[in-house]
């Protein structure tokens, strides 16, 4: 309605020869405090100097010049011009919009077809997933259908850092206590489980530490041995990952992968090292020095040449660029890694890589109640047990609830356990640390995905029952009710918000506003009747519409809806 009045004032202060934007013209237009003021308010006063007239006068005249059916009365009174809105209208209008446009309502082209690459969870080949990746991949995903639902091209991509010495940390236990085993459980666990011994070994005995190192040389030198086994476990953990990924609905369109990619990273070095861009220092290691930056002096490669993490995103944000020509790069990686994108970022303009677009959306800790996880002692919460875990509670509760076939409880169970997990960890903004707590993310009421998917079930339900079938769009409201005026006004706003959380790629918003929406829903429910009431036609559609966004909304975050709950 807002953008409404503000489309008409632009109009009409275009013909009085003032031509503001229609942002400008947003920003003035105020909520009067008393509602005989009307439902929005215009003051002319910083027009007056322009028009040299004073503000009352020029709100005659903007009254006189306005004319739209939409509104009940528009009246001056004094420097305001009062818009009353038309309650039947502006609540016909949205709906009709709402059902003609679908699940394209709120969509913008404001970037059209720019293409952004977007990076998650991008995982070390050393261990399993995490509840960390679980948020990762929970805001990656979510952002990515953001920026396509306002018609950018995304690229979904992740680097699996599958070199390093962590890596080969899991290698050297396996070797010494795998005994040439193939994998007796899910073969990313079995590799994590040789990364908590090599831990343990360490405790034991430091010169394990410097093996590791040994044993990164050796695989830089493709060390046969080494590099055999070092493919037969990587294998292991890709094939771990792969399957945690489709359980979560993560597809992407390109994987890179840091053993193939860290050589060319090097050779920038060498080459920056010519440039003065980089020196060597006297034991022989490479680094640079941004003391200037604040960012202090950062080692690329170490003395006895292998090169660390940072070196192969020198490479990879280059080759982005060139294999996709994109015209935005967002990496999503926790803030702990906050210092490597900046200094990562300076590195590259310092190379003349003039990438103007690079963002690390950058995100919390999560941790569960229990306490802190850390992956080197094994306390951290993995992503695949946790999934199980959740989806047992959801199977309980379903079971309880109503006689269920094996084969629903096993569809059913996984869709509201991913939407518990994935809503659970969206709805905080992605700045701040968090709890997840699993219990609390499966229950049916207050804030959580199962509340709203049961609310989307309702609502089906009862489109399901009523006789009345009617694809019609144009309808007549008889009355409105306040319950039905304030879902409306609800419904009216989601454009608003996707561009918001658009604009500060921030799905938070999309997620608060979805529960919002949902309770919002659920009093006009339970305080008036549908079926067979006299308006019935006119909730019907009502209900429909909220069916349409809520459904875009939890869509936007990656959330599928159920029918039946
Ligand atoms: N593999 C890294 C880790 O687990 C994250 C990689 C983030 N992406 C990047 N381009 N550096 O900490």
């Amino acid at each position: 309605m807002e953008q409404e009045i503000a489309n008409l004032l632009k109009k009409t202060l275009k013909d009085l020869d003032v031509d503001l934007k229609k942002e400008e013209i947003e920003n003035l237009i105020e909520i009067p405090p008393d509602n005989k003021l009307g439902d929005y308010a215009f003051p002319c006063f910083s027009l007056a100097k322009k028009l040299k007239k004073n503000p009352h006068e020029i709100a005659l005249l903007i009254k006189e010049k306005i004319f739209n059916k939409n509104f009940e009365n528009i009246e001056v009174s004094g420097a305001y011009v009062n818009f009353f809105v038309n309650k039947k209208k502006f609540a016909e209008n949205v709906i009709k919009k709402i059902l003609k446009e679908k699940e394209n309502f709120g969509k913008t082209n404001i970037r059209k077809k720019e293409k952004t690459m977007v990076e998650f969870p991008s995982p070390n080949t050393n261990k399993p997933l995490h509840l960390g990746h679980l948020r990762n991949m929970s805001i990656g995903e979510s952002v990515s259908r953001i920026l396509e639902f306002n018609s950018e091209k995304v690229i979904r991509t992740s680097i699996n850092n599958n070199r390093g010495v962590h890596i080969c940390k899991s290698m050297i236990a396996y070797k010494k206590y795998g005994k040439n085993k193939n994998p007796t459980k899910k073969s990313d666990h079995f590799v994590g489980d040789f990364y908590v011994k090599f831990n343990q070994m360490v405790k034991e005995n430091k010169d394990y530490e410097r093996r590791a190192q040994e044993c990164l040389q050796k695989w830089e030198l493709k060390d046969k041995e080494i590099l055999d086994l070092w493919k037969k476990m990587n294998k292991w953990a890709l094939d771990g990952f792969k399957e945690t990924y489709k359980t979560f609905g993560i597809k992407h369109d390109k994987e890179y992968y840091e053993s193939k990619i860290y050589k060319k990273g090097k050779e920038i070095v060498w080459e920056g090292l010519k440039k003065g861009i980089f020196e060597k220092k006297d034991d022989g290691s490479i680094s640079i020095n941004l003391e200037k930056e604040k960012l202090g002096e950062k080692i690329l490669l170490r003395k006895d040449g292998t090169s660390l993490y940072i070196v192969q995103d020198i490479y990879l944000a280059k080759l982005k660029q060139e294999e996709y020509k994109i015209s935005k790069s967002i990496y999503v990686v926790g803030n702990e890694q906050e210092y490597h994108f900046k200094v990562l970022f300076t590195i590259l303009s310092k190379l003349g890589f003039d990438y103007k677009n690079l963002k690390h959306l950058s995100y919390g800790m999560v941790n569960l109640p229990e306490g802190k996880m850390k992956s080197r002692e094994g306390t951290v919460i993995d992503a695949d047990n946790l999934i199980k875990e959740v989806r047992d509670l959801v199977k309980k509760e379903l079971i309880s609830r109503e006689k269920i076939s094996k084969k629903e409880l096993e569809l059913r169970s996984l869709k509201i356990a991913l939407a518990a997990i994935k809503y659970f960890l969206l709805k905080i903004d992605a700045k701040k640390d968090m709890l997840f707590n699993p219990k609390k993310s499966i229950s049916f009421e207050g804030d959580t995905g199962p509340y709203l998917l049961y609310s989307y079930a309702r609502a089906s339900s009862i489109l399901k029952k009523s006789k009345i079938k009617s694809n019609e769009i144009n309808f007549k409201i008889k009355n409105i009710q306040e319950s039905e005026l304030k879902l409306i006004k609800k419904l009216s706003q989601f454009p608003e918000i996707i561009l918001n959380s658009y604009n500060t790629l921030n799905p938070s918003l999309i997620a608060n506003y979805s529960y919002q929406l949902s309770q919002i829903f659920n009093e006009f429910y339970h305080s008036s009747k549908v079926i067979g009431s006299e308006n019935e036609l006119f909730r019907l559609k009502l209900i429909k519409s909220f069916r349409i966004i809520l459904k875009n909304s939890l869509n936007l975050l990656g959330i599928e809806t159920l029918d039946r709950m």
